[in-house]
């Protein structure tokens, strides 16, 4: 018989691993804090919708977080009561020090923890493509292994530390969201010397950018009314939490720091809602007229 997963948050990235997980046979039963989304989804795919958090990870042997920031996680499993041998294994985005407090909430409980952030969007879960890199103690991550392996191309092992894939997520993620806001930067400038975009595209294809330049110059140019798989206000959540972290270390990071202003500035501007690379258009001054 498939295992039953639960689901919590079934935004851009739970919706998708409910796609994927629907479509190899498993069990689902989702939340979602506005209710709608979760049932429209469940009605979709013929998996269960239920009104409290709580009452999924109850109903399911794996329970998979998919939400926004840590707040939203704290307020989450601050419901959950006793729940011996479930296992919660967590793929949003978050801090090393939320992820040791997460995962030591829920031994107290009796459950497992898994650290499982995703190094990639929607389109990678629901093609059962992405790269998760996972930690935790090793009796939870091999019970979690065949759920999240139905979500991954490949899985990297980063030990029996929760902290260290949160770590892990944060540097990348601050290397990749920076890196969009220096390449929107510099596309900007050439553009103001008329030089086509195609031009630079054609021009970074033969350097260690090209891949970069081929997968986001386009995207962050594309009609602004597009649907996000990537929001900027979790760009900005991202690099805030990446500078804290750096910060706990004692390390310098005055790059992160002004890519976390810029895209605060997108934020301000009304645009957490819009996708990430739109941070193109902060730069370029379409708000500033
Ligand atoms: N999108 C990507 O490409 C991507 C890639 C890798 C990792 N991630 C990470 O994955 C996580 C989810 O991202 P996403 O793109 O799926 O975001 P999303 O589409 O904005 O969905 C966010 C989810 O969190 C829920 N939520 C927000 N605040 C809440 C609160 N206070 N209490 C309960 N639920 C709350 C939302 O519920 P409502 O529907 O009620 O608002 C929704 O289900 C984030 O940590 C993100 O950084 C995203």
């Amino acid at each position: 018989m498939a295992a039953r997963v639960a689901i919590l948050g079934t935004g851009r990235m739970g919706s998708a691993a409910a796609e994927r997980l629907a479509s190899q046979g498993y069990e689902l039963i989702l939340w979602n804090r506005t209710r709608e989304k979760a049932s429209t989804l469940a009605e979709k795919l013929g998996a269960k919708a239920v009104p409290a958090p709580f009452d999924a990870v109850q109903e399911a042997e794996y329970t998979l977080i998919f939400l926004s920031d840590e707040d939203a996680i704290y307020s989450v499993m601050s419901t959950f009561h006793r729940m011996d041998g479930a296992i919660i294994v967590n793929h949003s985005t978050i801090t090393p020090h939320g992820s040791s407090r997460f995962q030591a909430f829920v031994e107290s409980l009796g459950g497992c923890y898994v650290e499982a952030p995703v190094l990639g969007g929607p389109s990678t879960l629901r093609k059962g493509t992405a790269l998760i890199v996972v930690a935790g103690k090793n009796r939870c991550k091999d019970a979690a292994k065949s759920v999240v392996g139905t979500l991954a191309g490949e899985i990297i092992d980063l030990g029996e530390e929760p902290e260290k894939a949160a770590a892990l997520k944060l540097s990348f993620n601050s290397l990749l969201i920076g890196s969009v806001g220096l390449l929107a930067e510099s596309l900007l400038l050439s553009q103001a010397y008329g030089i086509d975009s195609e031009t630079v595209k054609k021009v970074l294809s033969k350097t260690v950018f090209g891949p970069v330049a081929e997968k986001y110059i386009d995207r962050m140019q594309r009609d602004p009314g597009e649907e996000a798989s990537f929001t900027l206000a979790l760009a900005m959540k991202d690099l805030d939490y990446a500078l804290r972290t750096g910060f706990y270390k004692g390390l310098p990071q005055h790059l992160t720091a002004g890519a976390l202003n810029l895209y605060r500035l997108g934020v301000r501007y009304g645009l957490g809602e819009a996708d990430y690379t739109r941070i193109y258009h902060i730069i370029k001054g379409e708000k500033r007229e």
